[in-house]
């Protein structure tokens, strides 16, 4: 662990001001102006961490391979539900962010990022008129659509409020929503053009049953299968004389597959940004074991409060501080040879039989996360760091929103 004393020497101009006691660091993190003033080591735990280096990089990563494939970048800000990572993004190039629930988009909306794109239907009076204000404010929003009787409610709202809205039709690409490829969902184009108030924009088809095959080449075979039947929808639909210019699809996992297929115009993926274990388990390119394309930048930071034998510490970071979805447990950074088992909502339990390293009670344990996406909505802020110093303190601003 970094020392104070340590720090003092090789960096003062961090420390000059730095906080002695927990009320100054209260004061601190309160005020929200950071930079500068704080250490990792000075934050209370469980936090959530994102270190700017590594969410730089992959920013940067993904946005350079997909401008040289031609492909446009619209992440998924349901990974990070975080306004800043979105301008981040939008800064880094991509054309807008995608949001999983007409919640998510609002509070994005609310914090001037465009260009979104609801990637789930608006189903329900709530959603379709939440739907046609969202248009109304950000008039560039898509909303997808897989079902005739959707299509023709969300004409009707639109016509109500006097708009005329976006849509896609999403493709049952990966078994979950959306209408059957080819025929069906040139059948629900047809149907979309006719009405008024909507714009058709083109088609989403978001493959996820493919982004975590394991093997690159299983994984590309298995996008390619899926993807393709997009491609064939939009060769269908300009058969037709519609217009289809736009196709979006992909994820972290198949990012430099979907981006090499014809047809396929926009990427939209998330998790790149944080990764997660589940994500660096599914094999490189090159056939390595270890996902690698993109940097772990997201860590919970945890203490080790409890020390009942040399063999083991209690960590202050349990079932209330990870998502749980995974048969793997989190992993401790930069100490190789333990094992977490989780011990309880508060409770983590960290096996120290074989690890290279001592951990005495007070210690800092940066803990890798198995999935992101669930586990930043547990967190209300996420804390923005270079190196051991803290650099800002971002809101979780759509955290719970679920509907
Ligand atoms: C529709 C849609 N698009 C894109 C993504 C991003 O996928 P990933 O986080 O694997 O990059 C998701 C994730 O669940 C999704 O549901």
């Amino acid at each position: 662990m970094v020392t104070r004393r340590i720090l003092l020497s090789t960096a003062p101009a961090v420390l000059a001001g730095a906080p002695r006691t927990w009320a100054e660091v209260e004061k601190i993190l309160a005020s929200g102006n950071v930079k500068g003033k704080l250490l990792k080591e000075d934050l209370p735990t469980p936090s959530l961490v994102v270190d700017l280096d590594a969410l730089e990089s992959n920013i940067s990563t993904m946005t350079g391979y997909l401008k040289q494939q031609g492909r446009a970048f619209r992440p998924h800000a349901k990974t990070h539900k975080c306004a800043e990572i979105a301008h981040r993004c939008l800064k880094a190039g991509a054309v807008g962010a995608c949001a999983a629930k007409i919640g998510e988009a609002e509070v994005l909306a609310d914090r001037g990022v465009g260009g979104l794109l609801l990637t789930t239907a608006m189903v329900g009076r709530y959603r379709i008129e939440r739907a046609v204000r969202l248009a109304a404010r950000k008039p560039d929003t898509i909303f997808v659509v897989d079902n005739a009787q959707n299509t023709t409610d969300l004409n009707e709202a639109a016509r109500a409020a006097g708009k005329k809205i976006n849509v896609a039709v999403d493709l049952a690409v990966a078994g979950r929503t959306g209408i059957t490829p080819g025929e069906p969902a040139a059948g629900l184009v047809e149907h979309i053009v006719k009405q008024p108030n909507l714009k058709f924009k083109g088609i989403q088809a978001y493959a996820g049953h493919c982004a975590h095959i394991l093997g690159f080449e299983n994984r590309k075979k298995g996008s390619e299968e899926a993807m393709g039947k997009a491609v064939e929808t939009r060769r269908i639909l300009e058969k037709k004389g519609i217009e289809c210019s736009w196709l979006s699809g992909g994820s972290t996992g198949t990012y430099n597959i979907d981006s090499h297929i014809d047809g396929i115009t926009e990427i939209q993926p998330g998790s790149f940004l944080f990764m997660d274990i589940d994500y660096n388990r599914i094999g490189s390119k090159d056939g390595g074991e270890f996902y690698g394309d993109f940097k772990n930048s997201l860590t919970v930071l945890a203490t080790a409060y409890s020390k009942p034998s040399d063999d083991f510490v209690i960590l202050d970071a349990g079932l209330k501080a990870f998502s749980t979805d995974k048969p793997f447990p989190p992993e401790a950074r930069a100490l190789k040879g333990t094992k977490f088992s989780f011990g309880g909502d508060e409770h983590g339990k960290l096996d120290l039989r074989g690890a290279a390293k001592k951990v005495n009670l007070g210690d800092r344990v940066e803990l890798v996360i198995p999935h992101c996406d669930p586990s930043v909505n547990l967190y209300d802020k996420m804390i923005a760091v270079r190196g051991q110093q803290v650099e800002a303190i971002w809101a979780v601003d759509a955290r719970g929103k679920v509907q």
